[in-house]
């Protein structure tokens, strides 16, 4: 009976969420606060994706999710130069935003947090949202972490201005002419068709290089997480644009079966995911450790035979690499990344899925200590 009674009140007692307001600039900025007892976390600030909102389904969960887990978090709308803006952009307004305004509004959120006595936070950002937290990352040192949840990449960018087609040219002509606050009818700005926006908008999202997360990532001081979404069809090129920048600071995960949205119970997967990287900042990062001292090798050998089928040797042809030598923690991750999807190769990845942990420890140690 005795717990029957705690948990209906676990069920049941309110989030402490408090909406906060900011003014900046001619506008005022409108964020959720949700704070998480007892917690020694960093708080999260997180920025939403393309022309959405602090309400959206991704954020609201993933703020829950996180007090849950013991992570308070601010969850803020990116004005587009709207007063106390809410719900999802309205396309049908004139367009007066840059893309770096989101860099400005994080950095009084920041500032924000810094007053409250949040200092060194935690930035979140999705999509979109990725890109901006990445960028403003990038220039400073005093984040205690970043996570990038599929984050827009320069592909993804070069693929919005290539839906434009020739019209672009056309529009960004216009654009550069115009005086910076003329307004312009333009086919398109970001989702938005037939829209009025205005020259300096138009060049922002449009003109010079085109930019993702993956450029600015490598600048991040902090400690950077990548969680991408197994089934992002808005992002398919994501695995290729960040697991090559993995590192001693930068980890890339994959939620299985997840979308771009991270929708249904795939926010609780990532907040795990999130919550285990921040329980790692505290505990010094001290990597997983997988013990190949300890492998069966007679049973790596015997393992090995399906293997060399395809590897031989020694590299004899491009296309399948050879595998003696290798260091036993790249056989093992790279095995891992087949398995999950992170490395794409419909061979490996039917290999990979095939073996369990043990087969994976045994076959590493195996192949690292053959002589290449
Ligand atoms: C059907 C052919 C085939 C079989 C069988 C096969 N592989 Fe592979 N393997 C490949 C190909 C092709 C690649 C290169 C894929 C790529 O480009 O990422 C590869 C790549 C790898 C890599 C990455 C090497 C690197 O340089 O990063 C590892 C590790 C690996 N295989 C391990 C194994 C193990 C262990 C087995 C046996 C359990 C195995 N493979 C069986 C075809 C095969």
């Amino acid at each position: 009976m005795l717990r029957r009674a705690a948990l209906l009140i676990i069920l049941t007692s309110p989030l402490h969420a408090q909406e906060v307001t900011l003014r900046h600039g001619d506008v005022t900025l409108l964020a959720d606060f949700v704070e998480a007892e007892d917690t020694t976390a960093p708080v999260a600030l997180i920025t939403h994706g393309t022309l959405a909102h602090k309400d959206m389904e991704l954020v609201e969960t993933m703020q829950d999710a996180l007090a849950e887990r013991g992570i308070s978090s601010l969850a803020h709308s990116l004005s587009f130069g709207i007063d106390r803006r809410e719900g999802m952009a309205d396309c049908d307004a004139p367009h007066t935003h840059l893309d770096t305004d989101a860099d400005d509004e994080i950095a009084a959120w920041i500032d924000w947090l810094g007053d409250e006595g949040h200092e060194i936070p935690l930035l979140i950002g999705h999509s979109r949202g990725g890109k901006q937290v990445a960028r403003v990352a990038a220039g400073r040192d005093d984040l205690s972490g970043v996570v990038l949840m599929a984050p827009a990449t320069v592909r993804s960018t070069e693929r919005g201005r290539a839906r434009y087609g020739d019209a672009l040219d056309t529009v960004l002509a216009e654009a550069r002419a115009a005086k910076p606050d003329a307004m312009l009818d333009v086919p398109n700005l970001l989702y938005c068709r037939d829209a009025k926006a205005s020259a300096a908008s138009v060049l922002s999202y449009y003109d010079g290089p085109a930019t993702g997360a993956d450029i600015y990532a490598a600048d991040i001081a902090a400690p950077v997480l990548v969680i991408l979404a197994q089934k992002d069809a808005v992002l398919p090129e994501a695995p290729a644009a960040y697991v090559p920048l993995r590192g001693d600071t930068l980890d890339v995960k994959i939620v299985e079966d997840a979308d771009h949205m991270f929708l249904d119970f795939f926010t609780d997967d990532a907040a795990d995911l999130i919550e285990a990287f921040v329980a790692d900042l505290d505990a010094e990062a001290e990597q997983e450790k997988v013990d190949f001292a300890s492998a069966d090798l007679e049973y790596g050998a015997y393992l090995a035979q399906e293997c060399s089928s395809c590897h031989r040797e020694s590299d004899d042809t491009e296309a399948v690499p050879a595998l003696n030598g290798l260091d036993a923690d790249h056989i093992y991750y790279a095995l891992e990344d087949y398995a999950t999807g992170l490395r794409g190769n419909a061979a490996m990845g039917l290999v990979a899925r095939s073996l369990d942990e043990e087969q994976r420890i045994a076959l590493s140690a195996h192949f690292s200590l053959q002589e290449d």
